[in-house]
């Protein structure tokens, strides 16, 4: 990733029975080099001690303004700050965020702090839902801090739904987004957006496939952005490293191309924006054998594997649309550059090929981007636009791409 210098990274952390997780954040924060204060809250500590925060961060704990008055704290802490994460943020902490309330050293560092300001909330569907709740989340966001959406899922109880709180992982990916980016804005509400993820399996017989490299993290991560841009999400997905599912999507797994090209077929026409990221195998074995191949065998030879070609997803989908309409539909190139060609010529040969509205070029010349963290290239749109996308984390390539299309959904 893209964040060099180690930064002053505040986790605050609020008493619901997620708290447990907060430890992973400040773990992975820290592993990452950065220099972590948690500051729970009194009720925090009922979940988690004192203790664990305090060797996991390397940091001394404080959760009320009245330890150590000599130092001021609650000033000192907010000021000094890069970025606050809190995680989680329970109801009762939201609510209190949101009246600008300082009654206790985490509230006070956040009416401190000029940083950017990252919520994770946690709670029960109904307490998530509650228009009390959804007011005070939409009053931090109109006053620029970043409430992300919770995870959908089993709850403490027996119950599930919206309210849990996102993987460890997830709120390290995002928070980092946010202080090197800024907020994120809502500009994708109200819109559903469809990305295809990983790489398609091409079955030879029960046991083998033909597939690729892909590990379906850049994909996950334009999922992931843009349901906290407020888009309702459906990730089809291939073969994939394992990633946690984004906020509140829809995920549906896929084997081949043509299982993959049939569930976007079904989804097509609810889509406002529609992004193909997958590794699409370009061939698949013509007969998938029934029964597991012997070698020498004959008739069924494993050294001789007849193919045919599969299905163009993303031309048939901009085949499909009318001129101008819905859903606006972006493709995916990985490209070297060549004796013939740069890697962005061959990426604009492409685009016009595709008939796509924009292209995410990657530069694939030097291995950095199947399975790494972060990627590289350029976005074309159909109307000529070109955007560079210098290196960086596979989040800030997503956001760039969301926030261009956006402005077209
Ligand atoms: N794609 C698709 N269906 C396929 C192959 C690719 O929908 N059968 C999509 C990918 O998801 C990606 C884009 O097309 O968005 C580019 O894929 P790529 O394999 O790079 O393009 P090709 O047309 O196969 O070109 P090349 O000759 O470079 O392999």
């Amino acid at each position: 990733m893209a964040h060099t210098a180690a930064k002053r990274i505040v986790v605050g952390v609020s008493g619901g029975i997620a708290a447990y997780k907060a430890c992973h954040v400040v773990r992975g924060f820290t592993e990452l080099g950065h220099e972590v204060q948690v500051i729970p809250t009194e009720n925090a500590l009922r979940f988690v001690g004192k203790a664990t925060f305090e060797a996991l961060s390397h940091n001394p704990v404080f959760t009320s303004v009245y330890e150590e008055v000599d130092q001021v704290r609650h000033v000192q802490v907010g000021q000094r700050a890069d970025l606050v994460v809190i995680a989680p943020a329970t109801a009762d902490l939201l609510a209190r965020l949101a009246q600008g309330r300082a009654n206790d050293m985490l509230t006070s560092t956040v009416l401190m702090t000029g940083a950017p300001v990252v919520i994770a909330p946690a709670m029960h569907t109904e307490m998530w839902n509650n228009p009390a709740t959804q007011a005070n989340v939409a009053l931090l966001r109109d006053r620029g801090m970043t409430v992300l959406e919770p995870a959908h899922g089993r709850l403490t109880g027996s119950d599930t739904g919206p309210g849990r709180l996102l993987d460890p992982e997830q709120i390290v990916d995002l928070a980092l987004l946010v202080l090197s980016t800024g907020m994120l804005p809502r500009t994708l509400a109200g819109k559903r957006v469809l990305v295809s993820a990983g790489g398609t399996r091409e079955a030879i017989d029960p046991v083998r496939f033909i597939g690729n490299h892909s590990s379906g993290r850049q994909g996950f991560a334009i999922a992931e952005v843009a349901a906290h841009m407020g888009a309702a999400v459906t990730v089809v997905a291939g073969a994939t490293d394992r990633l946690p599912t984004p906020a509140g999507a829809t995920v549906i797994a896929v084997d081949s191309a043509n299982d993959m090209q049939q569930v976007i077929a079904d989804e097509f026409a609810k889509q406002n924006i529609i992004i193909m990221a997958a590794a699409v195998a370009d061939v698949r074995p013509k007969i998938a054998a029934a029964t597991k191949l012997k070698k020498g065998s004959g008739t069924a030879d494993l050294q001789q594997i007849d193919l045919c070609e599969n299905p163009d997803i993303l031309r048939g989908l901009v085949k499909r649309r009318a001129t101008g309409s819905q859903p606006i539909i972006v493709g995916f190139a990985a490209e070297t550059g060549d004796t013939a060609a740069t890697a962005l010529e061959h990426g604009r040969a492409k685009l016009a090929r595709k008939g796509c509205d924009w292209l995410l070029v990657n530069d694939v010349s030097q291995d950095q981007v199947f399975g790494k963290p972060t990627n590289a290239g350029w976005l074309l749109s159909a109307g000529g636009e070109v955007l560079e996308l210098p290196r960086d984390s596979k989040f800030v390539i997503a956001r760039q791409l969301l926030e261009a299309v956006a402005q077209q959904a």
